[in-house]
């Protein structure tokens, strides 16, 4: 893939398409069946480079996974099963394989190493390091195991009782995961409930986990059992074609198959709240993960909003494409409490901030989020994507809305979620 792409302002945006499967849950699938006795099926998971380092990771720790045409097969090992990595692994750009297998690999009586590409390695660790050595899990990394790589010798674990001080889905899961091989429980007390993907999970797989409000508990010595997992499409891909049909005059999308379970739909909220009509239609028979279809349609007069910390992990990766529509809306669009959006694959609030404002837009930057008054006008530039997949096609989408041609770089980033953004962006250009 080049480098490079640049783009018009568009007349309008028209037609249908499917996102590509959801990240987060394609991650999840192949964690949560390596470690489950028997064999597991996996349908349309995401062929893409972050779930790529997941499957590359349990593959060098043994386990068995076959790359059907849309379905994996995977046949699980047990926790107890999983074997002693020959090399370091590496988890490429993405935080969730790293955070994940901290959790799943300090229960596992072996030598780990785990190191990332430069972004990753300049990510915080220590949310998931603290807490698991007060699970009794060792580890050795840089800066007392704050940054990877991250050597871990995996051993005994005990359940904790553990009040997390950020939401984070990546924590949580990865001391769920620790929890199904401690002795006795682990109960995990969130702040604000963030993506719940791990307990339905964990649940369909027949482990021993209750969910009660912020308070999730499971038991050690859980077996595991191999099933069935159809992922649904990537309501955080979804995103920019759904902004794109309320930014673009007259344009009209409908994406297909998208999942919307709550903890994630916060951009579906933010986007009716702003006016534009995101029509939901929820498919009747989906067991684990709901998932429907979303028509949006160009809207004259968007309305300005106000998110705050506890809105924030219900978009948290919808931030980037939030900002283009704040532009737009009429009155001060304010994004507060979102300072983990600073420790993503980029700085998000700083590369939004500078590149937007790169194409004329008036933005003010806070530690934890922003302040946009709009509406205002964008002209075409030369952007960077600071190697971060959201930042580039969230950009895209600015640059269908502004006077001029606008040239975005670092675009191959698209491939650690979305292959084919740009096929499907020129799909729906009229
Ligand atoms: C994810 C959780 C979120 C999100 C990330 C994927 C997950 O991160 O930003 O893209 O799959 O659990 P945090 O859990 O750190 O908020």
């Amino acid at each position: 893939m080049s480098e490079n792409v640049t783009l018009s302002k568009a007349g309008c945006l028209k037609g249908e398409l499917r996102p590509p499967p959801d990240k987060s849950i394609s991650h999840r699938a192949v964690f949560i069946s390596s470690i489950a006795n028997g064999t597991s099926y996996v349908k349309n998971f995401l062929s893409a480079r972050d779930p790529e380092a997941t499957l590359n990771a349990f593959r060098a720790l043994g386990v068995d996974i076959t790359e059907r045409k849309n379905e994996l097969v995977i046949a699980g090992r047990d926790l107890k099963g999983l074997k002693e990595p020959a090399d370091v692994i590496d988890c490429m750009n993405s935080g969730t394989t790293m955070r994940l297998l901290l959790g799943v690999l300090s229960g596992c009586s072996f030598f780990s190493v785990l190191t990332g590409d430069s972004s990753l390695r300049n990510r915080p660790m220590a949310r998931v390091t603290q807490p698991l050595r007060l699970m009794k899990a060792e580890f050795m990394g840089r800066e007392d195991g704050r940054y990877p790589p991250i050597a871990v010798k995996g051993g005994k674990l005990t359940g904790i009782t553990y009040k997390m001080p950020i939401s984070s889905a990546q924590v949580k899961s990865s001391l769920l995961l620790a929890g199904l091989n401690a002795e006795g429980r682990t109960t995990v007390i969130e702040s604000v409930k963030s993506r719940d993907h791990t307990e339905r999970m964990l649940k369909t797989f027949g482990a021993n986990i209750s969910v009660d409000g912020l308070r999730i508990k499971i038991d050690g010595t859980n077996k595991l059992t191999g099933s069935e997992i159809t992922v649904p499409g990537d309501i955080s891909s979804a995103a920019f074609f759904l902004a794109g049909a309320a930014l673009v005059a007259d344009s009209e999308v409908v994406v297909r198959g998208v999942g919307l379970n709550k903890t994630r739909t916060g951009f579906l909220d933010a986007l009716n709240n702003m006016g534009a009509n995101a029509a939901v239609q929820i498919d009747g028979d989906h067991r684990d993960e709901p998932q429907g279809d979303i028509c949006v349609k160009y809207t004259d007069g968007l309305k300005a909003i106000t998110l705050g910390r506890s809105d924030i992990p219900a978009l948290i990766d919808e931030f980037p494409i939030l900002c283009v529509l704040g532009l737009r809306a009429h009155g001060v669009t304010e994004v507060r409490g979102a300072e983990e959006l600073r420790v993503k694959e980029s700085d998000r609030i700083k590369a939004m901030v500078g590149e937007l404002r790169k194409m004329g837009a008036v933005i003010e930057e806070y530690p934890d989020g922003v302040a946009i008054e709009g509406p205002q006008e964008l002209h075409g530039a030369v952007v960077e994507s600071h190697g971060d997949h959201r930042i580039a096609m969230a950009l895209s989408i600015a640059a269908l809305i502004a006077k001029g041609e606008t040239t975005i770089s670092g675009i191959s980033s698209v491939e650690i979620s979305y292959p084919g953004f740009f096929e499907n962006l020129r799909r729906l250009i009229v």
